[in-house]
Parts: C-alpha cells; sequence; structure tokens
C-alpha cells in the first residue's frame, strides 16, 4: 500500500475541498436522472425550485465534506469500499444539483465553503472518536438529508418532472447509504450531538436557499 506523507494529505485534502466547491468541477458517473420533458415553470415557481435545489446542492457539498473528513480519521478496514461508493454517489448528486441549478439560470451558494469546512471538521472528529460513531454520524446525516429532499419533494410544482426524478432517484441513494452505515455497524449518537447536527442543518437550510 502507498505511504502518504502529511503534505500528501493536505494537498490532496484542497485537492478535494476545490473539486467540492468550484461549479463544473465534479462530473457524474451516471446519467442525471432528470426528465426529458422541459418544465416551464413560472418566475416565482422557477425562484422557488432554484432555492430548493440550491439547499440540496448544500447538502451535498457537506456529503462531500463528511466523507472526506471521515476517510482522513477514520480506520474502517471492513467498510472502506462501501463508504468510496457512497462518497462517489455523492458525487453524482452534486453534478445533478449544479445542472439543474444552471438549468433554472441560477448558482450554488456562496456559503458553500463555511458548510465544507463544518462538515469536514465534523467528519474528521467523528472518525477520531472511532468507526462505530463516524458511521453513526453519516448514518444520522444520510436521514437528516433524506428528510429535507422529502419536504422538497412534496414543495415542488406538480410539474417540474426534472427536479422531482433527480430529488428522488437521492433520496433512494442516501437511504442507501444510511442502511449501509448502519449495517456497518454505525451507533446513535449522543442526543447533544444529534441537537448540534440539527442546528446546522437548519441554518443551512435558511440561508443557503437565499444566498
Ligand atoms: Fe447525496
Ligand atoms: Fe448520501
Amino acid at each position: 500500500m502507498r505511504h502518504y506523507t502529511g503534505l500528501d494529505k493536505i494537498i490532496n485534502s484542497f485537492d478535494q475541498a476545490l473539486r467540492s466547491l468550484v461549479p463544473g468541477a465534479t462530473s457524474a458517473q451516471r446519467t442525471n436522472p432528470s426528465s426529458d420533458e422541459p418544465s416551464q415553470l413560472c418566475v416565482s415557481d422557477a425562484r422557488h425550485v432554484a432555492g430548493l435545489m440550491r439547499v440540496n446542492h448544500s447538502g451535498e457539498v457537506c456529503a462531500q465534506a463528511l466523507y472526506h473528513g471521515q476517510a482522513l480519521t477514520a480506520k474502517l478496514p471492513h467498510v472502506r469500499e462501501e463508504m468510496q461508493q457512497a462518497a462517489i454517489e455523492e458525487q453524482d448528486h452534486l453534478a445533478w444539483c449544479e445542472d439543474r441549478l444552471q438549468e433554472l439560470d441560477s448558482h450554488t451558494s456562496v456559503l458553500n465553503p463555511i458548510w465544507y469546512g463544518l462538515s469536514y471538521g465534523m467528519g474528521a472528529i467523528a472518525g477520531i472518536a472511532g468507526d462505530k460513531y463516524s458511521l453513526g454520524f453519516v448514518a444520522e446525516t444520510e436521514r437528516q438529508v433524506s428528510q429535507h429532499l422529502q419536504e422538497h419533494i412534496q414543495q415542488l410544482p406538480a410539474h417540474d418532472e426534472r427536479s422531482r426524478k433527480i430529488l428522488v432517484q437521492m433520496n433512494e441513494d442516501e437511504l442507501h447509504h444510511r442502511e449501509t452505515a448502519l449495517n456497518a455497524g454505525g451507533v446513535d449518537l449522543p442526543v447533544p450531538v444529534r441537537i448540534t447536527m440539527t442546528a446546522i442543518s437548519k441554518l443551512m437550510t435558511k440561508t443557503s436557499y437565499y444566498l
């Protein structure tokens, strides 16, 4: 196995962060599930959908950071491959949300570097705390992301099949990621940690919608 020095790891971390934060730097491995039907949205609907997709995109930036932070510190000897597969699927989600935002003539959140930094730190700390907490952290994050996705699917204009198909596929993937983390031994996180995560995620959804 190749040995990486501390400097290698720092450079790699910067590379990963830039790929997650610079629009267009990540490409999806799977085809975008978005429907071929063009969605004709009025201006206010388009603005609302863009807000929702911006929040979902920020959520995916957090997911990238979580998996990157976790990879830095967690051992995960038995589930490294599954976690890497989940991280690849998160890249698809990131790219699909970016595509939809572009179609809606909108932009990704300017706050993404903050969300990336916070999630990276929490992922790395969870990894240091031990694999069962690290996997528990993944499971709880995926649960919260899935909850947002389901709320957003409800809020989409009825005829916006393009956004709906993306969010439905993402939700399916997130639930699978959660299951993988739990099956691999992820434990329930202490209540204060869960409360902090919910608070940060609320702050993220409230601000990324606009900014
Ligand atoms: Fe995701
Ligand atoms: Fe996920």
